[in-house]
């Protein structure tokens, strides 16, 4: 059914349907990138604030990213010409920065994936410009449980639709819409590489999970319905019915015992407000 693939981080991988399964050397490279994606959102958690434009934030980034050695994944990834993905209030993800500024009240997520020494940390957070109201701040919260869940249910012996399934039923307990349309995947020295991640899935479905599987979680939530679509410029992912969306993305890993999430941040902000 399912193919794995044993790598030892020196060969080339394809993206061709095999699950990859890593040692040593790709948790310690993961470490790494996930490390770097980590300390880029805790930058900007001071940065951000009503004002800012978002093109400002992405020249951050991107900037952290080069002094760092490394390079951002998504600049020039199928034409993309960002350093990072900066969604606010109803854009559900791969909003692209520019010349808005930052309003008070508005929620925003910020996706960041370095790639360090070949390898993708892909990570993202939401941030606050100023004091959202208090709807909002719920979303964002509940939103970042649906994450947390969904890692508890990543390990070793149980099935990818495990995630899935904790992610939705959380978010079915406030009436919130799951997103269906994007994916968390797997990742390495691949950005988007099997399996792919659905964040509403039934329990016991899916390939079963192994030591050594990277991959990523990234739920997004709306607080209306979860329809979305993609707006002219091909890239800004939308709610259909114009309600606020959230998301929070991790890279882990699938170890012996459990999993290890690789973008942790270092200073504890995963999570708004941050102090
Ligand atoms: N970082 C995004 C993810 O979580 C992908 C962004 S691709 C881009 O998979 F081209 F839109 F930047
Ligand atoms: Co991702
Ligand atoms: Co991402």
């Amino acid at each position: 059914m399912h193919e794995y693939q044993l790598v030892d981080g020196a060969e080339t991988v394809y993206r061709d349907g095999t699950i990859k399964l890593h040692g040593p050397e790709g948790f310690e490279a993961m470490r790494k990138a996930g490390r770097l994606a980590a300390e880029i959102l805790d930058a900007c958690a001071d940065m951000v604030k009503p004002g800012v434009t978002t093109g400002a934030l992405d020249d951050a980034i991107r900037g952290m990213m080069l002094d760092a050695g490394a390079v951002p994944a998504t600049l020039g990834y199928r034409g993309y010409a960002h350093s990072s993905c900066i969604s606010i209030n109803h854009v559900i993800c791969h909003g692209i920065p520019g010349d808005k500024a930052l309003k008070e009240g508005d929620i925003l997520n910020i996706d960041v994936t370095p790639l360090v020494d070949g390898w993708h940390g892909d990570t993202s957070r939401m941030f606050f410009a100023g004091e959202p109201p208090l709807k909002a701040r719920k979303l964002v919260e509940v939103t970042y449980e649906c994450l947390m869940l969904g890692i508890a249910a990543a390990q070793p012996g149980a099935r990818l639709g495990n995630i899935g399934a904790a992610i939705e039923a959380h978010a079915n307990q406030f009436r919130y819409g799951v997103v269906r349309e994007f994916c968390g995947h797997g990742l390495g020295r691949l950005f988007h590489d099997a399996p792919e991640v659905v964040h509403a899935a039934k329990a016991g479905t899916g390939p079963e999970l192994k030591p050594g599987m990277f991959f990523t979680i990234e739920p997004m939530i709306n607080l209306g319905k979860p329809w979305a679509k993609v707006l002219g410029d091909g890239w800004t992912a939308v709610t259909r019915d114009k309600s606020l969306s959230a998301q929070f993305e991790h890279s882990i890993a699938i170890t012996e015992t459990g999993n290890e999430i690789f973008t942790k941040s270092p200073t504890g902000r995963d999570c708004p407000p941050y102090m």
